[in-house]
């Protein structure tokens, strides 16, 4: 089996391609990745030695590029996107460009090649839930995105749904709650507390930080993608989430004692325009169709690890880290 996978230089993307070249002996790995300011080529520079693995500096959006690199795999794992809200509300030309055009880009190669593919999409293209809603986000949930970078996710989705039915294109999606774990940008955040406790900084809490997100870990994120390659039904959606809801104020407290702080001492800055209240997945269908399940079901063992990755990887992400503070200043936040 050989693989494309896009945006292989991000949080997910690497991980997922470190699970592939660490648990699928016989698959080789081509990574197309344009090294904006969220990817970084360090992530997998140890695998750039080995001759499964090979990084493909390039835009998602260049049609020649793309078409020459499905040519060549059995398959395509569809991860790269501009992924911050925050940007997304401050410019969001990039947002429309490589979510909307870069999707598009994919679909009509594999349409040409005839090539199973998979996209990766967001909890986000739902919308948000009411703190006391008793349901939660499940697989026909109507789309109501609230950001231009939930927006143009959701208008991706749609676009492959469109391309299943009009082509017969044979993919697959899968929409997933937040992630953490390592190699995760510092402007997101759970990395932006760690970091900002390591360097002295104060953690910042949006607005009241009532608001609740469904946190699953990377690992357990890209084992859901695997099984849905390996058993998915072509056309289908799938939600991927592992019942880890908190809210903000919570997981901040959680990072401060983990870090050997007082757990109420972080600040309040403003609030994100139009935030969204809570996420939460029904990943039902994942479990009893596919088998699915959590491995990292404890959140403050997850978290304590995290914390000691970035403690121990300071030279991965220090060069980030000033230029993503700068940008939140600008934000007031
Ligand atoms: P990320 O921002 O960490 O990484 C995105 C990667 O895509 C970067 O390496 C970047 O260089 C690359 N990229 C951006 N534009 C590109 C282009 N035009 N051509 C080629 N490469 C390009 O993102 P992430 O958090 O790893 O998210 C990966 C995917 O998962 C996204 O599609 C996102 O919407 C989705 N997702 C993320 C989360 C989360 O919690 N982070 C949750 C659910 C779904
Ligand atoms: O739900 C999946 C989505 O999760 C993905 O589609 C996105 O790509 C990913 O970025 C994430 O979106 P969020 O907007 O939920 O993640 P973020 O890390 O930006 O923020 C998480 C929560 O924390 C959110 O309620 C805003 C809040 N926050 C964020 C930052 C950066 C703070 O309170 N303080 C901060 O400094």
């Amino acid at each position: 089996m050989k693989i494309l996978v896009t945006g292989g230089a991000g949080f997910i993307g690497c991980n997922f391609v470190k699970l592939v070249l660490a648990e699928k002996p016989d698959w080789s790995v081509i990574n197309l990745d344009l090294l904006t300011y969220a990817g970084n080529r360090e992530s997998l520079r140890a695998e750039e030695s080995t001759s499964r693995y090979r990084f493909v500096h390039g835009n998602i959006c260049d049609a020649a590029l793309v078409d020459s690199l499905v040519a060549e795999v059995d398959a395509v794992i569809h991860f790269a996107a501009e992924s911050h809200n925050d940007n997304s509300l401050h410019d969001p030309s990039p947002f429309l460009q490589t979510n909307l055009i870069g999707t598009y880009t994919l679909l009509e190669a594999v349409r040409k090649h005839n090539k199973r593919y998979h996209h990766i999409s967001t909890d986000e293209v739902y919308g948000d839930l009411e703190l006391d809603d008793p349901d939660r986000f499940h697989e026909t949930t109507p789309y109501n995105p609230s950001s231009p970078y939930s927006s143009t996710k959701a208008g991706s989705d749609m676009l492959v749904r469109a391309w299943v039915r009009s082509f017969k294109v044979q993919a697959t999606i899968s929409n997933c709650s937040n992630n953490y774990g390592s190699y995760q940008h510092v402007e997101k955040f759970i990395p932006r507390q760690i970091t900002n406790l390591i360097d002295g900084i104060k953690p910042k809490l949006y607005g009241k930080g009532e608001n609740v997100r469904d946190w699953i870990h990377v690992e357990d994120h890209n084992r859901a993608v695997l099984e849905i390659l390996a058993k998915g039904r072509i056309g289908e959606t799938y939600l991927i989430g592992a019942d880890g809801e908190k809210n903000n104020k919570e997981v901040i407290e959680l990072i401060l004692e983990l870090m050997g702080h007082d757990p109420k001492d972080y600040e309040h800055v403003s609030d994100r325009p139009g935030h969204d209240m809570r996420y939460a997945i029904d990943a039902s269908k994942l479990r009893t169709e596919l088998g699915w399940k959590p491995r990292y079901t404890a959140f403050r063992d997850g978290l304590k690890a995290t914390v000691e990755w970035y403690q121990a990887n300071q030279a991965w992400w220090r060069a980030a880290k000033e230029a993503t503070e700068k940008k939140y200043a600008k934000l007031g936040r």
